[in-house]
């Protein structure tokens, strides 16, 4: 097992952080949403299938 001295750990940190600093290549994504208002049949099977009660009978 190797132990690292403190001077190593120091250079490896700036080392480290030199990397951290290079730039990226800054890609710009955009996303666009849209809202739709449409009819949702939450209970196709007519059914709570939770509790396997029918809509009539579920509270
Ligand atoms: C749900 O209830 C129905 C009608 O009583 C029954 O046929 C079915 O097997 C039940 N389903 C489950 C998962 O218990």
């Amino acid at each position: 097992m190797w132990a690292m001295k403190a001077g190593h750990l120091l250079w490896a940190l700036l080392l480290m952080h030199s990397l951290w600093s290079l730039p990226t290549d800054g890609a710009i994504r955009n996303y666009y949403l849209g809202i739709q208002d449409m009819q949702w049949n939450y209970a196709p099977k007519g059914r709570n299938v939770i509790t396997n009660q029918t809509l009539n009978n579920d509270t």
